[in-house]
């Protein structure tokens, strides 16, 4: 990551966030939340944004376990409507009022698996950012994309349906880059391959009218775990990481975030 020393690039804060995913119950979110609380102090806090998205069901139950500890909390969706007649549907407002600081949109397992387009994407941002919440929207091309060298011709059209979003502030717009072939597979991209995508994304957001495109959060996401983690968020333009399995482990989390803040 790059703090300032690039002209005009201006201080990106390390963001780290852990994306739970289906995973979880009462009993073992409660030893996971306890465990993020005594390994992420306020001195690591200082140097490294973190958040948590657990399951819908489970956010109160993180709203207090997290209460007063720094570690902010998301979640990983909400609904594309303010609110009304839409069964099971959350919307930002709920997320809000439940605490989060956060909103996870357009992960690529709702976008293959649940049908979720780039309209889809930009709506729910939208909601998101209205109701006073962070968004991270995510992008990615799949293994079959990036076999056909499709890799930013297919990141330029979920980045462009973003543009309505341009005046987003930079504390509350980020983008996780997560290559589906690199997510969960335990195949990360390397770092010069991450690298060399943010650096893409950066500037294609600039070319669409996003005036703080330098200052923007980029986060990289796809098998990242402690071991992996320095070298990628060594790169510049990768100022931190959306993490999966890796978050439900409160060790290797933390050792994650410990990178970020070193980066
Ligand atoms: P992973 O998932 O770290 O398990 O690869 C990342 C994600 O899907 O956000």
């Amino acid at each position: 990551m790059t703090l300032g020393n690039r002209p005009g690039s201006g201080p990106r804060t390390a963001l780290v966030v852990g994306n739970w995913k289906m995973n979880g119950d009462f009993a073992a979110n409660g030893s996971l939340l306890e465990a993020l609380r005594a390994s992420i102090d306020a001195d690591l806090l200082a140097r490294v944004e973190v958040a948590v998205c657990p399951p819908y069901p489970y956010l109160a139950q993180a709203a207090t376990a997290l209460r007063d500890s720094g570690i902010a909390l998301g979640a990983q969706d909400l609904a594309a409507y303010a609110n009304g007649a839409y069964t099971g549907e959350v919307s930002a407002q709920m997320l809000a009022d439940l605490g989060c600081r956060w909103a996870i949109v357009g992960h690529s397992e709702r976008r293959t698996l649940l049908g979720e387009t780039d309209a889809t994407v930009v709506a729910k941002a939208g909601r998101a950012l209205d109701a006073g919440l962070g968004v991270i929207v995510c992008v990615g091309e799949t293994l079959e994309e990036r076999e056909q060298g499709r890799e930013r011709e297919v990141l330029a059209r979920q980045l462009d349906a973003l543009a309505p979003l341009a005046a987003a502030e930079a504390t509350d717009f980020v983008v996780a880059y997560e290559p589906v072939w690199a997510i969960g597979t335990g195949r990360t991209a390397t770092p010069e391959q991450a690298q060399a995508m943010h650096a893409f994304i950066r500037e294609r957001l600039a070319s669409r009218g996003f005036a703080a495109a330098a200052r923007l959060r980029l986060l990289y996401g796809g098998s990242v775990k402690a071991a992996n983690a320095a070298s990628l968020f060594a790169m510049a333009d990768i100022d931190g990481g959306l993490i999966g399995g890796a978050a439900l482990v409160a060790e290797e989390f933390a050792a994650i975030a410990r990178s970020a803040a070193l980066a």
